[in-house]
């Protein structure tokens, strides 16, 4: 693929993930799951931008050339900063009653304490590869731009993502009857698992310039 294909096929996948992972995200909480519309700016939209951010990361992967994998990384890095944010202001019972436990629903369960910790670990592996794609300082490691001191770290942000997820999302999984109300489809968590986990099987091609 040259540098012209690829920059258009990047472009291309992440607006086309976006959107396809907005529209899924409306039609299983707001069509089939009787979500309100006012909740659609954010409690719908951080499903789409955390799962389209991590396909992106996921994407910047597996590009050629340095300047798409730095674009693509840094348009993912993005919508998981939005996705954090967006996320600790909707982390609480009456928005995301999974994460707190049965008896007094004020504190968080261990899972959800835990995903949260991987969340966050996710989130620092993504603020060093940030820092590596500054330029000054890949000049002062006499490097191309592209390269970083870890080069397996986007791996280790999928991993993490991919715990995240599971975390939050795993006892729903394995029981569709609980995908009834939400017209049978299936959890993004769980979707999102299978896309981490599918770019993170997928080689790591030799950067060009
Ligand atoms: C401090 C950092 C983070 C916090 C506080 C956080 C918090 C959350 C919360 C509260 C949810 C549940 C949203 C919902 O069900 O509506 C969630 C979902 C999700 N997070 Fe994060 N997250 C963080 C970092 C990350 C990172 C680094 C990634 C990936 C690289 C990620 C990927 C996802 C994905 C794909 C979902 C979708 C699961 C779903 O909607 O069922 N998150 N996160």
């Amino acid at each position: 693929m040259n540098k012209e294909i690829e920059h258009a096929f990047a472009y291309k996948f992440i607006l086309t993930f976006f959107g396809i992972s907005f529209v899924y995200a409306n039609l299983r909480y707001v069509v089939f799951g009787l979500e309100p519309l006012a909740h659609i700016p954010l409690f719908i939209m951080n499903k789409a931008l955390s799962w389209s951010g991590l396909a992106t990361i996921g994407l910047s992967k597996v590009l050629c050339y340095s300047k798409e994998r730095k674009t693509a990384g840094l348009i993912g890095a993005s919508m998981i900063g939005m996705h954090t944010v967006i996320s600790l202001i909707i982390l609480r019972p009456e928005y995301l009653g999974k994460f707190y436990n049965q008896t007094d629903g004020m504190r968080m369960t261990g899972a959800g304490e835990t995903a949260i910790l991987f969340g966050v670990l996710g989130l620092m592996c993504i603020a060093c590869l940030l820092w590596n794609s500054i330029p000054r300082i890949n000049a002062a490691q006499n490097s191309d731009g592209a390269t970083n001191i870890f080069p397996k770290l986007s791996n280790v942000v999928l991993l993490c993502g991919a715990i995240h997820v599971t975390l939050m999302g795993w006892s729903d999984w394995f029981e569709p009857s609980n995908w009834a109300k939400f017209g049978y489809l299936p959890p993004i968590s769980m979707l999102s698992f299978l896309t981490a986990v599918t770019f993170l099987f997928m080689p790591t091609p030799k950067t060009t310039t």
